[in-house]
């Protein structure tokens, strides 16, 4: 084809034949070699770094999942220009424990009224500050660098807790001795780049718990994060109200720490690896993509249920969940609607790294009503959520595995 085109035929019609000839030959050339390095070009390690972050850089992991379109507002853009960084392993090294600190509690429920709060702290610390780095600085006051992008001890699968120790010896165990009381932990090393806030709602699941914590107290630290465990437990025998009582969690969380994430957390599902990383990157994130009672397949694309997270502006912008999801089901893809409303999408990890093993239990009292709401859940985006939530703290405690907050939601 080369050597005929290298002919140069006479006549008009002749010359722009062999002219769009030699294009289209180029363009397939062009085409070919682009395919190739883009073969060449793909990644070795799963995590990649996207170094055109402004304050946070953020974490890309191959071949992430988006369910839906770019995102216009309120998202920041897609990954730029990734910088591939390679996943260390070391499980020897072990860090020290981090810097005693205080917990004022702050005992005023979200309506204005003082609560009946009873807050219950084992030990005296000093107050925790409000940030760990001053936004857009690159290391902190102390002299100490910010975390790697990528923690350097992650381990990868996990094995999966089928129970847990009691109480007593858990605590006594090494990486719950580093935690400060409420479940709070930063690390010692390095400045964290996540201040994050794991919400679970919770009744009567003592058993659960106890494997929760374990299971994820550990993990939580190896990604170096800044981070509390609240475990927001509905009072009284009403229908369970996961939603509201993510946005009580939410709302009494930031008024103990200036948490910028969340992660919205059932307390019955563990994760499987630990490269699922509990951050919030620039558009909220679906965590539990694969669930072993799912038999670790996405129910559907608009799933936000499980494990999720999201920013604190975003979850401002969309004005929280819904408060009107008495019992199960709904909520979250009421959420999901929210979300995408506003522009926002979903971001997902692959599937084979985020997985999750489900703690059998039945779910509770399905809520008939779910679908109707949903249909109608648009109306109520800015009047229902964060701007109608009413609760009652009952209680505080400060324990030394997480935080409990007991709450009054009120009668419906
Ligand atoms: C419910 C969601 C739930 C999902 C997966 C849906 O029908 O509305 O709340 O997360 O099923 O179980
Ligand atoms: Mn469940």
């Amino acid at each position: 084809m080369y050597s005929a085109a290298l002919v140069v035929p006479r006549g008009r019609g002749r010359l722009l034949r062999y002219l769009v000839g030699c294009v289209a030959a180029l363009l397939f050339v062009q085409c070919f070699l682009s395919l190739l390095s883009a073969r060449r070009a793909l990644p070795t390690s799963f995590f990649q770094f996207d170094s055109s972050a402004a304050v946070s850089p953020r974490l890309v992991l191959g071949l992430t999942n988006t369910t839906a379109r770019p995102p216009s507002t309120g998202g920041g853009g897609g990954p730029r220009d990734p910088l591939l960084v390679k996943v260390m392993v070391d499980p020897g090294s072990k860090a020290p424990a981090p810097p005693a600190a205080a917990v004022t509690v702050n005992g005023t429920a979200a309506n204005g009224t003082a609560a009946l709060v009873n807050v219950t702290a084992s030990s005296q610390r000093p107050p925790l500050p409000t940030a760990t780095t001053p936004a857009g600085t690159s290391s902190p006051a102390d002299g100490r660098q910010r975390c790697p992008p990528v923690p350097l001890k992650l381990v990868g699968p996990l094995a999966v807790p089928s129970s847990a120790p009691s109480w007593d010896q858990m605590e006594a165990e090494e990486p719950f001795r580093r935690l400060t009381d409420g479940g709070r932990y930063r690390p010692a090393e390095c400045v964290s780049r996540h201040r994050v806030a794991i919400i679970v709602p919770y009744r009567d699941r003592e058993e659960h718990l106890r494997m929760f914590l374990y299971h994820m107290h550990p993990v939580l630290q190896r990604q170096q994060l800044d981070y509390g465990i609240f475990i927001v437990e509905q009072d009284g025998s009403d229908m369970f109200n996961r939603a509201s009582l993510l946005n009580a969690g939410a709302m009494e969380a930031i008024k103990q720490y200036d948490f910028q994430c969340f992660v919205f957390h059932d307390v019955d599902l563990l994760m499987e690896d630990d490269r699922n990383l509990y951050t919030c990157p620039q558009q909220p994130r679906h965590m539990s993509v694969a669930v072993d009672s799912m038999q670790y397949k996405l129910a559907y694309p608009q799933l936000f249920g499980g494990v999720s997270a999201m920013t604190r502006s975003q979850f401002e912008l969309v004005n929280g969940f819904s408060n009107q999801y008495w019992g199960w089901g709904g909520e979250d893809d009421d959420m999901y609607n929210r979300l995408t409303y506003h522009k926002l999408h979903i971001a997902r990890y692959p599937a084979n790294i985020a997985r999750y093993k489900m703690v059998k239990h039945k779910h509770g009292k399905v809520n008939p009503k779910r679908f109707d709401l949903l249909r109608r859940g648009k109306k109520r985006f800015t009047t229902d959520g964060l701007s109608s939530l009413k609760y009652q703290v009952k209680d505080i405690v400060l324990d030394k595995l997480y935080t409990r907050l007991l709450i009054s939601l009120g009668r419906r």
